[in-house]
């Protein structure tokens, strides 16, 4: 399998290239509409078609490049079916396979962060956008963020997952690439709670500003404006 872990200085973001082999179609999850020139030299120099594209919710911290690797690669763009907007030409609904070449992921809705969040799982590995982050989790105080929606979310869906399985997250701040559930269970500050409420009471005391981007990100996003 061929997979890359990109990354964007400006915003932390990690975008992830997949592909199954050299010569075959790939799919790339959380793109950042500045590297879109980049990814398709990568894609190019790998010898890979670029077949779907998929946002794993709508970012307030970047514009995605979902639209232009659309409009240059005639990729089939993805969100999940809670995304309201019609930004991207295919919704997929919790538990359904997305299939490139012989890999298939499957959908799954994950609210918390935002309510449309849906996180990604590939054989070993989980994509998990911004529900579930290395030693953090996804803020919950906009774009119908729920700290309950976002400990169901962790706690009796991702966590339920085999303890090795890789944890591959839309942003890091510290960066930290990749974990494990096992690790995050163990050693994730805000998952060393004793029941929902203090979770839920912690979230609700991060306190943190919104990000700069955000005024401009989620209309552009969020497909109420248009990015050209
Ligand atoms: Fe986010």
């Amino acid at each position: 399998m061929i997979f890359r872990q990109l990354f964007d200085h400006t915003s932390s973001t990690y975008t992830y290239l997949i592909a199954a082999r050299t010569d075959g179609e790939a799919l790339i999850i959380d793109p950042v509409l500045e590297h879109v020139n980049h990814y398709i030299k990568l894609l190019e120099e790998l010898d890979l078609k670029l077949l779907k594209v998929i946002d794993t919710h709508i970012h307030a911290d970047h514009i995605s490049g979902n639209a232009e690797l659309r409009n240059k690669t005639n990729c089939i763009t993805i969100m999940g079916d809670k995304t309201e907007a019609d930004v991207v030409s295919m919704k997929v609904s919790d538990n359904e396979i997305i299939k490139v070449d012989d890999l298939k992921l499957k959908a799954m809705h994950t609210p918390g962060h935002t309510s449309e969040s849906f996180s990604f799982l590939l054989n070993d590995r989980i994509f998990t956008g911004d529900t579930l982050l290395i030693r953090g989790t996804g803020r919950t105080d906009f774009q119908n963020g729920s700290p309950s929606d976002s400990y169901e979310s962790i706690f009796n869906n991702i966590l339920k997952l085999p303890e090795k399985t890789l944890v591959y997250p839309a942003h890091d701040y510290k960066g930290q690439k990749v974990s494990t559930i096992k690790e995050e269970k163990k050693f994730n500050p805000r998952l060393q709670v004793k029941s929902k409420q203090e979770y839920i009471d912690i979230m609700n005391n991060l306190n943190l500003p919104n990000p700069k981007m955000m005024d401009v990100a989620v209309p552009l996003n969020s497909g109420l404006v248009k990015k050209t």
